[in-house]
């Protein structure tokens, strides 16, 4: 843990940062306060969290840190604002902080076309073999040059995209699909959006019919009580055999355990996996074995430009809310 603070009798706020994010966020903050930052490249424990939020008037945290109440009891009275590096807050207990008139702020719509882009990567990537293909050229065991049924894989183009949640990022990925000639429907707690069915052409659908029609079913929705394991044996069974799940949004939305069984079984192609339901996923987890997953460690919003725009964002936050000013992005309150 390093401590950033060498003239603390003039700031009036301490804060505790659970991991260094990108510059100038951690330097900015430090002007204005004393702050105590986890430097480890790992996010810190249970009981680090703990010590670390210890009368702290902030937290800066990201989607690795569980903040729940025993945390909030930690920090105690003194706490103002949890900013989270993060656009996602299932890792806050948010009714908590509110109960508390604790702030909790987000980086919010920053990262939808960065998380679109990867999402879109996944598809071609699956669908074309692009990881085996180099893997093959790589490692030696491309033998005979050009050959007529070689990694022979799937279109993209005039095949159906199911988008579950159709928020920020499910219409940028939409966006993409257009691009792509793809025929698109969707399924939102929010109903038809006749917005965007103007813009792309895009249908709503029933749950149903978004399992039993797409080409790729792409996840988008939140994890909350309502979205936990969502996509379970039941829904993965009607899908099509022919179809790829593409999840970037969070790994509890999927039953692991009945997608590996749907995997297993072939009642589906292949799956796509940004996220899972333990980061990273436990060794002994069958994801790893398999042939018809393309796995990949939590890289949404991972480009220099989004996560730098993230990291001033939380910065900012933080600063608004300890001096009284709006923050950029409110989760509560
Ligand atoms: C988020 O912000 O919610 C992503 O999952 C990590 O950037």
């Amino acid at each position: 843990m390093s401590r950033l603070a060498n003239s603390s009798y003039l700031k009036k706020w301490n804060v505790y940062a659970t991991r260094r994010i990108l510059e100038p966020a951690i330097s900015t903050i430090a002007k204005e306060c004393n702050v105590v930052l986890n430097n480890k490249v790992r996010p810190p424990t249970r009981s680090e969290i703990l010590a670390g939020v210890h009368n702290k008037d902030a937290i800066l945290c990201t989607v690795s840190d569980k903040i729940d109440r025993k945390v909030l009891d930690s920090a105690g009275s003194s706490l103002k604002v949890i900013s989270s590096y993060s656009t996602g807050i299932d890792h806050i207990d948010i009714e908590e902080a509110s109960k508390r008139g604790i702030h909790v702020t987000t980086t919010g719509s920053i990262l939808t076309e960065a998380v679109a882009d990867l999402t879109f990567a996944l598809i071609l990537a699956i669908s074309r073999h692009i990881v085996h293909g180099h893997k093959m050229v790589t490692r030696k065991r491309w033998k005979f040059g050009w050959d007529p049924n070689l990694l022979l894989g799937s279109d993209v183009h005039g095949t159906t995209i199911g988008i579950l949640g159709l928020g920020r990022i499910g219409s940028a990925v939409a966006r993409r699909a257009k691009g792509f000639d793809m025929n698109i429907i969707y399924h939102s707690r929010h109903g038809k959006n006749i917005q965007i069915d103007n813009e792309l052409g895009s249908k709503y659908v029933s749950m149903d019919e978004l399992l039993e029609k797409s080409d790729f079913l792409s996840l988008h929705s939140p994890l909350n009580s309502e979205t936990h394991h969502l996509i379970n044996k039941s829904k993965l069974k009607r899908m099509k055999n022919n179809a790829y799940l593409i999840n970037t949004a969070r790994g509890s939305l999927v039953n692991e355990l009945h997608l590996i069984e749907a995997l297993n079984k072939q009642w589906i192609a292949g799956a796509a996996l940004d996220v899972f339901e333990k980061e990273p996923p436990l060794p002994n987890n069958s994801l790893l074995k398999m042939k018809n997953v393309l796995l990949m460690p939590h890289l949404g919003s991972a480009t220099i430009s989004t996560r730098t725009k993230m990291a001033e964002i939380a910065a900012e936050n933080l600063l608004n809310v300890l001096n009284g000013k709006t923050p950029i992005y409110a989760a509560n309150l």
